[in-house]
């Protein structure tokens, strides 16, 4: 079962901080890290490590950093061989505040801009030989919807992380299988409606996650609260991107819905008690050893 991620991969600059500045405002922070980030990157790696074959396609710079980023999926077992290097844009990057257990981040695209609608055409083979095709909203709109149309005509599955949030038209929601924004993001997505109202829509298509309290879905009868699991968390930077690669990873390999989405709460607590976007992501060897796991969610 084959997951193909196109998306992307960036270096985290990660600041942790006991105040934060006011607009005008210095202040003396407490630690600065780097550590591997980029929605899809971290989707690819959060998926590899519970066992799925996934590659990754996207762009980074000619620079270490791109080479750095290539490394880390290599080491995790994604396969990279349509990460392409580009000389005109530098890697990707996300300076991000950790305030409070909680993050702020703002993104620079960089290389991850300059995938294009017209780049299909070097991986179509990929896609084609995919299961399933994991996209975000770190790359150009234009290519997402390009590749979601693509992915259409061949009936080949998508899942969409509309993560960060910007609108998306009824034609591209109709054609995704999986939609899975946080509750901000769904607010985004769906101005004017309750989350009551669009998860009826789009029964077993629209998952929203819900942080600490879980996920929820409606099953097309009715609506059904997939809980979390009771952690302390360290660092919830990554807990979406580990909750999606690991509820692709539990689908393809035959669970439901909710049984995905338990596997992907699993994983996605483990993850927040680790240090960055990557750092905690469970291999499927660490999600055998919680008690919760028992056998419930061996795959074939
Ligand atoms: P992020 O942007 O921080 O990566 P997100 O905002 O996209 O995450 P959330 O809804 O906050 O997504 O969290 C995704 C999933 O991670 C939740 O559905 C849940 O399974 C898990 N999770 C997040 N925070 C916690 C927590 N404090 N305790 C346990 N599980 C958590
Ligand atoms: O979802 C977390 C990721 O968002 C971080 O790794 C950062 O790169 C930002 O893009």
């Amino acid at each position: 079962m084959k997951i193909t991620v196109v998306g992307s991969m960036s270096t985290d600059f990660v600041v942790t901080t006991d105040i934060k500045p006011n607009q005008g405002e210095t202040v003396i922070g407490k630690n600065f890290t780097t550590a591997f980030g980029g929605k899809g990157a971290n989707q690819a790696v959060a998926a590899s490590r519970l066992g799925a074959e996934v590659s990754m396609v996207g762009k980074v710079g000619n620079d270490a950093f791109g080479t750095a980023i290539i490394a880390n999926l290599e080491s995790t077992g994604v396969d990279i061989s349509h990460v392409e290097r580009v000389t005109h844009s530098e890697s990707g990057s996300a300076h991000i505040v950790l305030f409070q257990e909680d993050n702020s981040i703002i993104v620079i695209p960089g290389a991850n801009n300059e995938m294009l609608p017209q780049d299909i055409e070097t991986f179509s083979d990929q896609l084609l030989a995919s299961d399933l095709v994991i996209l975000q909203n770190e790359i150009p709109q234009a290519t997402n919807e390009a590749i979601i149309d693509f992915c259409w005509e061949h009936t080949i599955d998508t899942l969409l992380n509309p993560a960060p949030a910007r609108s998306i038209s009824e034609e591209y929601i109709e054609k995704v299988s999986y939609l899975t924004p946080n509750e901000h993001e769904a607010a985004i997505l769906f101005p004017g409606q309750t989350q009551k109202e669009v998860l009826a829509k789009y029964p077993n298509k629209l998952i929203i996650t819900l942080g600490s309290r879980g996920a929820v879905f409606h099953n097309g009868k009715e609506e059904v609260v997939v809980p979390a699991f009771k952690v302390k968390p360290l660092d919830t930077t990554g807990a979406g991107d580990t909750f999606n690669g690991a509820m692709a990873t539990a689908l393809l390999n035959g669970k439901e819905l909710p049984e995905a989405l338990g596997f992907a709460n699993l994983a996605a607590a483990i993850s927040v008690q680790g240090f960055g976007a990557q750092g905690g992501m469970p291999t499927l060897e660490m999600m055998k050893e919680h008690s919760s796991y028992e056998k419930k969610w061996d795959f074939k």
